[in-house]
């Protein structure tokens, strides 16, 4: 519904929010849909009769500013059959590639009205009026706003209270940016210097979403454990306090964080793995390279050994916690001993499931500069070899689960008639037949019968409900 404004009911004008990449930029698409709310915009499916598109963009994977600009090849279609009516369309370019293309988008795509960068979204309602103003006289020629600033004050001052990024499952960024400058990785480059939200502004959110029906939230950033605050007394404290507090919100049942660096995984942290029963037993916690070399030239700082006691830690604290990690394969110069270190190590692990890449050149990072290139055709295989063996390693772990009772939070409903879909407290996807759908928001033990790939299948247990109770994790 739109929001009154100063008394005056805005036009209600369509937007389409397009977005690419992390579920950092899916609270941000969330937050910027907040901004623009007072200003009459509602959310629309598809660009087609939008009043605004915005493409949410990501930098991290190959090629994504020219899938960007083949996307907005197609939206200059749209908005050129609409030219003449009154019924104009504003199209704005956000997030990364925004941030590291700037005016290159203007001059490029110059029917393209606002480029910003992550930082300065909240500044959208001013950018939306001028490019309004503008756009008669500009009509697609260039002159379009360019706001990728990282401005001093930071723009979670500024957002609406209100995050429409709600659900039983929401996502809260705590933290943003990267100080680590990994040498394949533009993040540093787009996302900027680190920074960590004040403790009681993510608690009031988190409250605040809660009282909007979540029971799960997931607190987001680049290097979500690298994130600081001040506790009561002025102290300087880490994740493991924010997490012990918002631990504390009746009817926040689940708690997950991501994404995390190995350097920062401190004590505490990882002793609440094992303290804190609503931080569920999964972590994402992405090594890379299993080679001391290879993670020496990714400038990770720390060593293979290092992570396994890291992990070996975890699993003291939380014996089932499940894992998951990122992996690069081909990063320049490695050699065949080193791809059999990294596979020794996930074979060492066993993680839970995981993502793969095959390295490539992110412009203006050192990686690019680097003379020894790994051939494709070896990326290829390395990458083909090592996506088996997870796999494998996924597969069994889903299996694992057979014949276990394992508690589901209900999230939606699935495609088919009766079918509801939940996850288990080690991030897996579980769906059951035959439901009602009022089990919705929540937590219910599922009999797991069936491990379907890529997710369980399961019957609900009648004895099993455990309503709105927090799960403590260290008894299932
Ligand atoms: N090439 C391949 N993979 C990359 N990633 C980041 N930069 C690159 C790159 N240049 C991967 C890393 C990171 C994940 C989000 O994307 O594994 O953890
Ligand atoms: Fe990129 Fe490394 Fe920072 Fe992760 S830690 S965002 S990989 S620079």
């Amino acid at each position: 519904m739109p929001h009154l404004t100063h008394g005056v009911i805005p036009v209600t004008r369509k937007l389409f929010i397009k977005t690419y990449g992390c579920q950092m930029n899916v609270y941000d698409s969330a937050r910027m849909a907040d901004v623009l709310a007072p200003l009459g915009y509602v959310s629309s499916s598809g660009p087609d009769g939008a009043d605004m598109v915005i493409l949410n963009t990501c930098h991290i994977r190959e090629r994504a500013s020219e899938k960007v600009y083949s996307e907005l090849g197609r939206l200059r279609k749209i908005k050129k059959a609409r030219t003449g009516s009154n019924n104009k369309m504003v199209i704005a370019v956000a997030g990364c590639v925004a941030q590291a293309e700037g005016e290159e988008i203007l001059r490029r795509a110059p029917y393209v009205d606002i480029v910003l960068g992550p930082q300065t979204y909240h500044r959208l309602p001013e950018m939306v009026a001028l490019a309004t103003r503008a756009s008669d006289k500009r009509n697609g020629n260039g002159n379009g706003i360019l706001d990728t600033e990282f401005p001093v004050s930071s723009k979670f001052d500024h957002l609406p209270v209100e995050n429409s990024s709600q659900g039983i499952s929401a996502f809260l960024s705590v933290q943003e940016g990267c100080d680590k400058f990994c040498t394949f990785c533009v993040v540093p480059y787009t996302r900027g210097v680190e920074f960590s939200r004040p403790i009681e502004q993510v608690f009031e959110e988190a409250q605040r979403l809660v009282k909007k029906g979540a029971r799960e939230i997931t607190l987001l950033g680049q290097n979500v454990n690298a994130y600081h605050g001040k506790n009561e007394t002025g102290s300087e404290v880490g994740l493991s306090y924010l997490i012990e507090r918002l631990s504390e919100i009746t009817g926040l049942d689940r708690l997950r964080y991501t994404t995390s660096h190995p350097r920062d995984m401190d004590e505490s942290l990882i002793n609440s793995h094992g303290k804190v029963g609503t931080l569920m037993p999964y972590l994402h916690l992405p090594v890379q390279s299993g080679s001391d070399r290879i993670l020496a030239a990714m400038n990770r700082r720390h060593t293979a050994e290092e992570y396994r006691n890291i992990i070996h830690s975890l699993r003291k604290a939380r014996p089932d916690i499940a894992l998951s990690s990122d992996f690069i394969v081909g990063f320049p110069g490695e050699t065949e001993a080193d791809f059999e270190a990294t596979i020794a190590l996930i074979k060492e692990i066993k993680f839970s499931q995981a993502y793969s890449f095959k390295y490539s050149i992110r412009p203006g990072t050192p990686a690019g500069m680097l003379n020894d290139q790994v051939d494709d055709s070896v990326k290829n295989e390395r990458l083909a070899y090592l996506q088996s063996v997870l796999l494998e390693q996924q597969n069994d772990y889903n299996s694992s689960k057979i014949g276990k009772e394992l508690p589901v939070l209900f999230e939606r409903q699935g495609r088919h008639k009766g079918q509801l879909i939940g996850r288990s407290p080690y991030n897996q996807s579980v769906s059951v037949n035959d439901a009602p759908a009022d089990l919705i928001g929540t937590i219910r033990n599922v009999k797991i019968e069936s491990n379907l790939s890529h997710s369980l299948g399961g019957k609900v247990l009648e004895h099993g409900g455990l309503g709105s109770s927090a799960v403590n994790g260290n008894s299932l």
